[in-house]
């Protein structure tokens, strides 16, 4: 499989709770690397670009709220099938139906509080992560 990158956010709910730590290991443990991270306030406009394409969603407005309720810790995983795998560990968006052991179902409280972010697709994952990080400040092996 190949290598790949890919953008993970620790929401505002989740660095509340203080479980970046824990939410780091499970990608280590996973064999994510962590080549890049800062920790972000977002403004209402960074969120509403970051998450234009749901801009007509009837969740939109919320989702915004709660992305600019406090600090959000953004981070870039490598390795091999990151997208998917970063995904599998994150769980359905929908805590209630995350399987045991992901990081929603253990750190989430809800649809719209739901802990992590993570890329869905090679080209989302390339526009999300330019859109925090330049390449110069992506420390790859
Ligand atoms: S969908 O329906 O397939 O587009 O959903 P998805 O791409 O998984 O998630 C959309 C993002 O919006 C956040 N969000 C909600 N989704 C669905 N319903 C409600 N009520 C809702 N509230 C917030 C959801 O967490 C996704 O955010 P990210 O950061 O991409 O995980």
């Amino acid at each position: 499989m190949a290598i790949e990158r890919t953008l993970s956010i620790i929401k505002p709910d989740a660095v509340a709770k203080n479980v970046i730590g824990q939410i780091y290991a499970r990608f280590e443990n996973a064999g994510l690397k962590i080549v890049a991270a800062r920790m972000v306030q977002l403004s209402r406009q960074e969120a509403e670009q970051f998450y234009g394409v749901h801009k007509d969603r009837p969740f939109f407005k919320d989702l915004v709220d709660f992305m600019i309720s406090g600090p959000v810790m953004v981070q870039v995983l490598e390795g091999e099938g990151a997208i998917a795998k970063n995904r599998e560990l994150m769980g359905a968006t929908d805590p209630k139906k995350a399987d045991a052991g992901t990081i929603r179902a253990d750190f989430a409280d809800s649809i719209d509080a739901n802990a992590v972010h993570g890329s869905d697709a090679p080209e989302t994952a390339q526009v999300e992560i330019a859109f925090f990080f330049p390449a110069l400040n992506i420390y790859s092996r």
